[in-house]
């Protein structure tokens, strides 16, 4: 299975990222069911892995923390791939990160060294965008880049099975681990 770990947007939230992302004319919305920050992507993970994987993160020890949403943007160097809600880099988030990410390898998951960058993906778009579309992302962020964002109550974090599929990955909850009142 496919796996990763994430703090799910409660629905508040969701609701506000939903409203910015329907002002979008462009590119495939990602699920607002499933809004999440990721915290670690695991990659293909069966069998004992998978229950050490479990073991471990139940034995995750982080305070819950109060994470902030920072404003829109987007990923992609020449034309832009995902648009994005940010999310600030607290000692609290990047514990967090750390956290899981000795959980994974505690369930000896090897983990992509890749740099944190905390987001909440709220669309994709197509590798080859036209100018038209491209001229509409840049206004769209040009208005709403800076919109105002709720501040997420995050008290647990959510294991999550991918599931690629022709529309688009599909992300279902398969498990969700309180943390420490902190
Ligand atoms: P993204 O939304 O920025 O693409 C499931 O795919 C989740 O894991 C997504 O939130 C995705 O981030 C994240 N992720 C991180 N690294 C990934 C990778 N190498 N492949 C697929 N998803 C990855």
């Amino acid at each position: 299975m496919r796996l990763f770990v994430g703090i799910a947007m409660p629905e508040a939230a969701c609701e506000v990222l939903e409203d910015l992302q329907a002002e979008l004319r462009v590119g495939r919305f990602a699920d607002p069911e499933t809004f999440h920050l990721t915290l670690a992507f695991l990659g293909e993970v069966e069998g004992e892995a998978q229950r050490e994987l479990h073991e471990a993160l139940e034995r995750v020890e982080a305070p819950g923390f109060a994470l902030r949403l920072t404003g829109l943007g987007t990923f992609g160097s020449k034309a832009p791939r995902v648009l994005w809600a940010g999310a600030a880099a607290s000692p609290e988030l990047l514990a967090l990160h750390r956290a899981v990410g000795r959980a994974a390898r505690r369930a000896g998951l090897d983990l992509a060294r890749e740099r944190f960058r905390p987001h909440v993906t709220l669309a994709r778009f197509a590798p080859r965008m036209g100018a038209e579309d491209l001229e509409r992302v840049r206004r769209y962020l040009e208005t709403y880049a800076a919109a105002p964002l709720p501040e997420v109550a995050v008290g647990e974090i959510t294991l999550y099975r991918s599931h690629l599929r022709p529309g688009g990955s599909v992300h279902e909850v398969l498990e969700v681990y309180p943390l420490g009142t902190g």
